[in-house]
């Protein structure tokens, strides 16, 4: 159990109801920070970016001296997983990341056994910079994506809409499928107890993707990879606090809840709120889940939203967020809007 010395943002994941919720949001690091575009355009690929502990630290950094989120979350991406097992990747401007696929057998043998630590090593040197400079009341949460959302990009070698290239490959060779979760399952639990031996006090694990699987799938590909790295996490740190962020889930969070062992869940903007409530929050504290959009949009409609999201969820254990990734041509002042309406 956390204890009053502890940040807010841990007191909630510890299950404390707290009469003001903590708040960070998700990609708070990132394009509509006119200081984040400033260093981006310093370190030149965003990959440089992510790998530069310099400039990664400062960037985690900007969004808590601007706004005094309660928690920082690191900066990197979730595809410095496939990158440290030696498969080809790259980001392009206004399109976003590419790989060389891995669809068949000669392609996932060419994938490494394990991770190369001397290609993560500057992002566990970012990790020790960002503790040493967080205030006491900050947490810090590490992060890695889901072995089914990884996969996913893995496998197409770009983002899809319908996730069809993964699909495809499991459907056609679910060994060869299960061969390449395993990898990105042993390498997502070194990755995560290297970034909580740095320092970081909270994990999450995005699986952006979880929607688009129906309910075999998604136990077999979501939940059950997913539990393997909690208990490979648990394992050496058995107090280090992991969120679930199953995106799109829905209905299916519970048996995910009971499935993987997590501590807390990140919500959708789209999921039934009083479904939550009764089934969802009574397992565990949820974090989420405002409209991105609704945060671009701003005006009176955000903040009655935010008073709707305190009133459902303010009850129980509760760390306000957003239901996606913040959009980049979100203006600050609404951000600023935000901050204050939650703090109300
Ligand atoms: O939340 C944070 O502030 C921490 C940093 C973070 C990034 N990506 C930085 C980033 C985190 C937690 C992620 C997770 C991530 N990355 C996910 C899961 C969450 C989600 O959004 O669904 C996924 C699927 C990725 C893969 C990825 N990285 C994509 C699809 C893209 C392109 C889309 C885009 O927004 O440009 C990226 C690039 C990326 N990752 C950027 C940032 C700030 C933009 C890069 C830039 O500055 O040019």
């Amino acid at each position: 159990m956390a204890t009053r010395d502890d940040p807010l943002f841990l007191r909630a994941l510890s299950g404390e109801t707290l009469s003001k919720p903590p708040l960070w949001l998700m990609r708070q690091a990132g394009r509509y920070l006119p200081e984040y575009r400033e260093i981006r355009a310093k370190a030149g690929g965003f990959l440089d970016l992510c790998y530069n502990p310099d400039f990664a630290a400062e960037v985690t950094l900007q969004p808590i001296r601007r706004f005094g989120f309660d928690a920082a979350i690191l900066f990197c991406d979730i595809l410095v997983i496939p990158h440290a097992l030696g498969q080809k990747l790259w980001f392009v401007q206004g399109e976003g990341p590419r790989l060389e696929p891995v669809a068949d057998a000669k392609r996932l043998g060419e994938i490494h056994e394990e991770i190369d630590r001397d290609v993560l090593a500057p992002v566990y040197e970012t990790v020790r910079r960002v503790k040493a400079a967080l205030p006491s009341e900050t947490g810090f949460i590490g992060f890695c994506g889901a072995p089914w959302t990884v996969a996913t990009y893995m496998v197409a070698g770009r983002g899809t809409p319908d996730q069809g290239p993964a699909k495809e490959l499991f459907a056609r060779d679910a060994e060869l499928f299960a061969r390449l979760i395993d990898r990105i399952v042993m390498a997502s639990i070194v990755h995560l107890n290297a970034q909580i031996e740095a320092g970081v006090d909270a994990v999450q694990i995005f699986d952006s993707w979880a929607g688009s699987l129906g309910e075999s799938d998604f136990e077999r590909w979501c939940i059950a990879p997913t539990r393997r790295i909690v208990d490979g996490v648990r394992a050496r740190h058995p107090k280090a606090k992991i969120i679930g962020f199953p995106r799109g889930a829905g209905r299916l969070i519970p048996a995910y809840i009971r499935g993987t062992g997590v501590d807390a869940v990140s919500l959708e903007t789209e999921i039934d709120r009083s479904f939550v409530s009764e089934q969802i929050q009574s397992l565990v504290p949820v974090q989420g889940h405002l409209d991105p959009q609704l945060l671009r949009a701003g005006g009176a409609e955000l903040e009655r939203e935010v008073e709707v999201i305190r009133a459902s969820f303010g009850a129980g254990p509760f760390v306000f967020n957003l239901g996606h990734g913040i959009l980049p041509d979100t203006p600050i002042a609404h951000v600023e809007r935000l901050v204050a309406a939650v703090r109300a």
